[in-house]
């Protein structure tokens, strides 16, 4: 395919924000419904946003994001993404944390599970074939720039019917990774 012309788009790491910022996805705790253990009190309540980059999805290109993930607790356990497989399995993707911290919480089809942290500088690589989440154990956003292969695609069924193998909970210590009841 014909080049793109080159460009830059600037990042805010403390929003999430992008200039331009063409594209934004506002997720809320109703567009999580089912995903938690307990029931939700406010569906209005704002839990994350996604601002992309426009580029063609194609298996040639780079798509790139950031995730903005409010602080909040739905029972005992911290917001969420609502977490994906890719269509195509075997994409691969990096998710670089700009501010706020948190747990990315992997998974293959067979249920074994990773969890990594989430901070400022660190860049987590997710392979193909892992499931991946991500939460936010803070009390501030967490913000992170992700970048993956132009047509991977999303696969949220098999996460909206079982979860993931974990959740990550407030304990007496700060955050716990347990074992998910209704996996
Ligand atoms: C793209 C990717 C991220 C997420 C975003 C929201 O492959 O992994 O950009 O899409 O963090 O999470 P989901 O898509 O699980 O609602
Ligand atoms: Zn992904």
């Amino acid at each position: 395919s014909a080049p793109l012309e080159p460009f830059a788009v600037t990042i805010d790491f403390a929003t999430g924000a992008l200039v331009p910022d063409p594209d934004v996805l506002d997720r809320r705790l109703a567009d999580l419904d089912g995903y938690f253990v307990a029931d939700i009190d406010d569906p209005g309540v704002g839990a994350y946003t996604v601002h992309e980059v426009r580029v063609p999805p194609t298996g040639n290109n780079l798509l790139s994001s950031t995730t903005v993930l409010a602080p909040g607790k739905v029972g005992d356990e911290y917001f969420f993404t609502k977490g994906h497989f890719h269509a195509i399995r075997d994409r691969a993707e990096i998710y670089l944390t700009l501010s706020g911290e948190g747990l990315l919480v992997m998974a293959l089809e067979d249920g074994r599970t990773v969890t990594k942290e989430m901070r400022p500088g660190i860049a987590n690589y997710v392979p193909g074939h892992w499931a991946h989440r991500s939460v936010n154990t803070g009390t501030t956003p967490l913000v992170f720039y992700a970048v993956y292969i132009g047509d991977a695609g999303y696969d949220y069924a098999t996460i909206a019917e079982r979860g993931f193998p974990v959740i990550v909970v407030e304990g007496e210590e700060g955050p716990e990774v347990r074992p998910n009841p209704r996996y």
